[in-house]
């Protein structure tokens, strides 16, 4: 059976209230209406608690701590980074450079410690859309590391998971990420290119699917085109290959 959202629950009751106001007799059916919509969204207020009370007793029981990087934690991220990606040492001079451009900001970077150890981290920085016609709040997930001795047991998920969370609260709109087909549809991204959402860099076709979009707010997508433009420290080809 299909099922609302709670989105689209309210936007139903909203319309049918429209198209019922003004029609004699039908005040008793409005104000059903009205406290149906109330229930739905205390509902939904009371599962947002739900979900953050699970995902903090996890936390505390699983030993691992999430929380935003300061600038004193620039070593363990920078450590965490060089681990995860010791092929490419590139992406540990990525991360130092968009710590410190302006063009960045907004930036949420997240450190992941087990007992004190950093063992993984994820940075969103800002973008744009060139092209769109409104100004849309978007940001870019890169990169995401978790050291090689804690990978598949759930950090990385967790870091994008409450990435996303900060920026939904901070009114980002759009999410985009370059990166593995198979693992980031899980936490809602889908092919950005078939959106009318290019990368700042073309992607080759046979890797078109690595460029993916994640949408924070409902309505966006489909609604916006245009060209990502991404911070200056990452605006280089060489970090644009999947
Ligand atoms: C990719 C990465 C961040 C995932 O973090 P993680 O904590 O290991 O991932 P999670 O535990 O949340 O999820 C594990 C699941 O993700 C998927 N997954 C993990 N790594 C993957 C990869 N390289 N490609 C595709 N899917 C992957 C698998 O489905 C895996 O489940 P499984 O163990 O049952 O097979 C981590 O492996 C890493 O740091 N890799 C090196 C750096 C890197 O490639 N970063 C990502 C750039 S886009």
């Amino acid at each position: 059976m299909a099922r609302f959202t709670t989105d689209e629950a309210l936007a139903f009751i909203n319309a049918m209230s429209l198209t019922l106001k003004g029609k004699v007799g039908f005040r008793w059916m409005l104000e059903k209406l009205s406290a149906l919509s109330e229930f739905i969204e205390s509902l939904a207020a009371e599962n947002d608690s739900l979900r953050d009370a699970a995902a903090e007793e996890a936390e505390a029981t699983s030993g691992i701590v999430i929380g935003p990087a300061s600038e004193m934690d620039l070593v363990d991220v920078l450590q965490v980074e060089a681990l995860a990606f010791a092929d490419d040492p590139a992406v540990e001079s990525l991360v130092r450079d968009l710590l410190r451009d302006p063009s960045a900001a907004p930036v949420v970077s997240l450190l992941a410690r087990e007992a004190g150890r950093p063992i993984g981290h994820v940075m969103f920085t800002a973008a744009h859309i060139d092209g769109s016609e409104r100004d849309v709040c978007a940001s870019i997930l890169a990169p995401l590391a978790v050291v090689p001795d804690r990978q598949r047991r759930g950090v990385g998920g967790r870091l994008v998971e409450r990435g996303l969370g900060v920026l939904e609260a901070s009114g980002v709109e759009l999410v985009f990420v370059l990166g593995h087909p198979a693992y980031y549809p899980q936490f809602g991204f889908e092919p950005a290119g078939a959106r009318g959402l290019a990368a700042p860099f073309p992607i080759p076709a046979d890797h078109a699917d690595a460029w993916m979009v994640r949408a924070l707010r409902p309505g966006v997508l489909g609604a916006v085109r245009g060209t990502v433009v991404c911070a200056e420290a990452m605006n280089r080809a060489e970090y644009w290959r999947e």
